[in-house]
């Protein structure tokens, strides 16, 4: 049987992650791959992909590496060309995962700091879109998927107020591309994330959010989810890959929260 996204290309940004295990985009290149995808892997780490690369490489996948800051002009320039040429001349999808927080209000950051999350979580978007729209256009066809955060719907718990109002853009962002390209046969969508147990817990978000102790972390997250766990990155993928979809056909200018119910709870 064919997979679901059977021979389509797909680019997929931050494709590696901040340690071993189901980061997002990690998970989001397997899961594509299983499907048929064709992946066309980017992170400005290039050592970060190789665990992408064996897990796609384990499900029978086509993968291309390529690294750049998807944040720079260039960057995001060179990213599509390259995406275009490594497969005949087609782009189906684009997955911007690129992203993360830093801590602080506005007092406590620095405006240096609000500037790189704007760049980190928001302009990446708008810079790869600007590039992979006109090829989409062209084809009729095409699936954008962005990565935002229920820190964009929600207070949820971390005071990190640049984060949330870019990943609230990222929402917005989407649901206007949706509605602008709807009749161009390109579709754009949202996955909303909320407290995911990927690597970053236990590179990052230990350290800048419970003195280092992952276990306490851990539980703070996990009371804070109605289901009781936290989701990894394959969850995230399972979303991303069905708005990818063609099962997703009559499907745009919106969201989906992946968040064992996190949002809906109010206490
Ligand atoms: N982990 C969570 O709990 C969580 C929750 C909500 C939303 N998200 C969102 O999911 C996305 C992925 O998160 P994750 O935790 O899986 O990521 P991660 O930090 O593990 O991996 C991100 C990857 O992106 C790469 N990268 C960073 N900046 C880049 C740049 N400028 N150009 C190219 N590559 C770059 C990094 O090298 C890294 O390999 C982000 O947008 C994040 O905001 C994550």
């Amino acid at each position: 049987m064919a997979g679901r996204l059977e021979g389509k290309v797909a680019i997929v940004s931050g494709a590696g992650s901040v340690g071993p295990g189901w980061g997002n985009g990690r998970a989001i290149a397997w899961a594509f791959a299983r499907e048929g995808a064709r992946i066309f892997a980017v992170d400005r780490n290039e050592a970060a992909m190789t665990e992408t690369v064996a897990k796609v490489k384990e499900v029978g996948g086509r993968i291309v590496t390529h690294v750049a800051d998807v944040t720079k002009a260039a960057g995001a320039k060179a990213m599509v060309d390259a995406a275009f040429a490594a497969y005949g001349g087609r782009i189906d999808i684009l997955v911007n995962n690129v992203g993360g927080s830093e801590p602080g209000g506005p007092v406590e950051m620095s405006e240096e700091v609000w500037d790189r999350q704007m760049d980190h979580n928001l302009k990446h978007l708008f810079l790869a879109c600007k590039h992979v729209l006109p090829v989409m256009e062209k084809q009729g066809a095409g699936a954008i998927v962005n990565i935002s955060s229920t820190s964009g719907i929600r207070f949820t718990g971390s005071f990190n107020i640049a984060y949330s109002a870019t990943k609230a853009g990222v929402i917005q962002f989407t649901r206007a591309l949706g509605v602008a390209y709807a009749k161009k046969g390109v579709r754009a969508n949202t996955v909303v994330p909320g407290q995911m147990h990927t690597p970053l817990v236990e590179a990052r978000l230990a350290g800048q959010r419970a003195g280092g102790d992952v276990a306490k972390l851990i539980e703070t997250r996990n009371k804070r989810i109605p289901m009781g766990f936290m989701g990894d990155g394959r969850d995230i993928a399972h979303a991303a890959l069905y708005l990818a979809s063609d099962e997703a056909r009559f499907v745009t200018a919106t969201e989906i929260i992946v968040d064992g119910g996190m949002s809906a709870k109010c206490d």
